[in-house]
């Protein structure tokens, strides 16, 4: 009997899929024979010829999720979906004293939330009418916990979180009916781009080490997968221990 994870046939698409958790979400996909479309405001074209070179099937699409129309125009190219990672997220570190603080808030709202928005928009309805497919949030430990781990900025950041956790739930009741499974990733520390300059007090931390974004990517795989059949609109954490809810 087979118990490997599958994913051979699956059309996933991935945003923010040129970098960091959603670049080691395509790589594992791809080994688990998924075909992927990596959407990102930086052209992935690298990582494309390095799935190809493997043998994965690949493309790419510049675009801005915050921008509605763009995301409609990569759905429209793109095909049918089977799986979308809506992983694409900022975090730009702020000031919320400073008189421009607003301008980084509306940003992130825009990327972060609304984002996955209109992402839900362009590829869920498509779904419903095929009766399958998934969706997966990631959102993040400093929505869970009301922080983040290095420091007590990025109140835009973390409002943006909790509000895509509240969004799983609402689109999960939504897309259920129709068969379709939504649900989320909560990560905590992971060495991405996004952490290059971070140099957190590890002894802090329950494993005393950050993440790795392959640690993120295998339980997305998973999500995706059919061994994730009953799992609906949860928010899954996976951070090493550092939030226990
Ligand atoms: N790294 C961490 O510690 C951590 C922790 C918790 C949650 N997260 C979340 O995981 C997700 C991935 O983060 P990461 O650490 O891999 O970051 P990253 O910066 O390494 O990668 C993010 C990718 O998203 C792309 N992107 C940014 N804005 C975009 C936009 N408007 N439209 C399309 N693509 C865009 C970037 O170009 C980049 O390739 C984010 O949602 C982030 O909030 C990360």
């Amino acid at each position: 009997m087979k118990h490997n994870l599958d994913l051979a046939g699956r059309h996933v698409l991935i945003t923010g899929g040129a970098g960091g958790i959603g670049a080691a979400t395509a790589r594992i996909s791809v080994g688990l024979g998924a075909r992927v479309s990596l959407v990102d405001v930086v052209d992935a074209g690298g990582l494309v010829a390095e799935l190809r070179a493997a043998g994965g099937d690949a493309v790419a699409h510049v675009a801005d999720v915050a921008d509605r129309a763009a995301v409609e125009r990569v759905a429209a190219a793109a095909g049918p979906v089977d799986a979308v990672v809506a992983n694409a997220g900022i975090c730009p570190h702020d000031d919320w004293t400073a008189d421009d603080w607003e301008d980084a808030f509306h940003r992130v709202m825009d990327v972060n939330v609304l984002g996955t928005l209109n992402c839900a928009r362009a590829f869920l309805p498509p779904m419903y009418q095929r009766k399958r497919g998934r969706f997966v949030v990631i959102g993040s430990l400093s929505g869970r916990a009301g922080r983040l781990m290095a420091h007590d900025q990025a109140a835009h950041y973390i409002a943006s979180k909790a509000g895509v956790h509240a969004l799983v739930k609402w689109l999960a009741r939504r897309s259920a009916p129709h068969g379709i499974l939504v649900n989320g990733i909560a990560p905590g520390p992971t060495r991405t781009a996004a952490f290059t300059n971070a140099n957190p007090d590890l002894s802090a931390y329950p494993l005393g080490r950050m993440g790795d974004p392959e640690e993120i990517a295998w339980p997305i795989a998973f999500l995706l997968s059919e061994r994730a059949s009953y799992i609906c609109g949860a928010m899954l954490d996976v951070n090493g221990g550092n939030y226990m809810p």
